[in-house]
């Protein structure tokens, strides 16, 4: 079965408000130690700049930046992500424009000092449309950060929790992992990586974010990431 960019963004609107809830307004325990902390180092001085949030889920990224100073877009595709992300500016208004939309149709008017994207471009089947979009709604000279799940190790079924290991057995093939909402696209980290250059970027920067023991003891996923990084952060700028 071919699955479809469809397919994705109807899974990613089955999610909960308990799930929502538990997700919080930081996000989660990676995105707080982890994600967050890269992002914003390599987005630097946010204040006054126009930010697209590419695939921005509940918005929480966006907030973050606003509350910086900087001018957000969110794109958010998922029915129940949209709405929610909605009525978090309505109730506490920071200047923030939602945009319903699959970033592989995006076609913004509107040209954006930089683009992020926080864990989004792994779980799009038409990952190069969406890449391209984004690039873009850049102006030239612009900046483009984005984290996805570490493609040379992943943790497709508890792995480390069991065996305190990870084994790569395929990784030059694209293949699809099942997750709670949707699926992420297991692609080799070149794929990414040159298909960012041939969009017209340089990539001047990457983080691979570890997590201290100190840290790590909070949660009881923590403990890979002190060992072996989840992620990947990558920073390009626009030709
Ligand atoms: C892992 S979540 C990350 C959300 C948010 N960036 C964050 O860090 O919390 C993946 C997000 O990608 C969105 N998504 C999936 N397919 C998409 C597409 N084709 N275009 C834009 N966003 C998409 C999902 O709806 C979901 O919000």
């Amino acid at each position: 079965m071919k699955i479809s960019n469809q397919d994705v963004i109807q899974s990613w609107s089955q999610i909960t408000n308990k799930e929502i809830d538990a997700f919080g307004d930081d996000g989660d325990f990676f995105r707080q130690h982890l994600l967050n902390p890269a992002l914003l180092k390599l987005l630097g001085n946010v204040s006054g700049k126009t930010i697209l949030d590419a695939g921005c889920g509940t918005g929480y990224l966006s907030r973050i930046l606003a509350i910086k100073g900087a001018k957000m877009t969110g794109v958010e595709p998922s029915d129940v992500l949209f709405k929610y992300a909605v009525t978090q500016e309505q109730n506490e208004p920071l200047g923030i424009n939602y945009v319903q939309e699959d970033l592989s149709e995006f076609n913004s008017e509107q040209k954006f000092d930089a683009v992020v994207s926080n864990m989004v471009f792994m779980d799009i089947p038409e990952y190069e449309k969406a890449i391209q979009n984004c690039i873009a709604s850049l102006k030239s000279k612009g900046t483009c950060i984005f984290s996805i799940s570490h493609p040379c190790f992943e943790d497709v079924g508890g792995e480390w929790e069991n065996n305190k290991q990870l084994v790569v057995k395929e990784y030059f093939k694209e293949y699809e992992v099942q997750r709670n909402h949707g699926y992420s696209f297991h692609r080799p980290l070149s794929t990414y990586l040159n298909f960012v250059i041939e969009s017209g970027c340089e990539i001047i920067r990457m983080i691979e974010p570890q997590l201290s023991e100190r840290i790590a003891k909070e949660n009881a996923q923590g403990q890979r990431d002190v060992h072996v990084p989840s992620f990947i952060i990558i920073h390009a700028i626009k030709k």
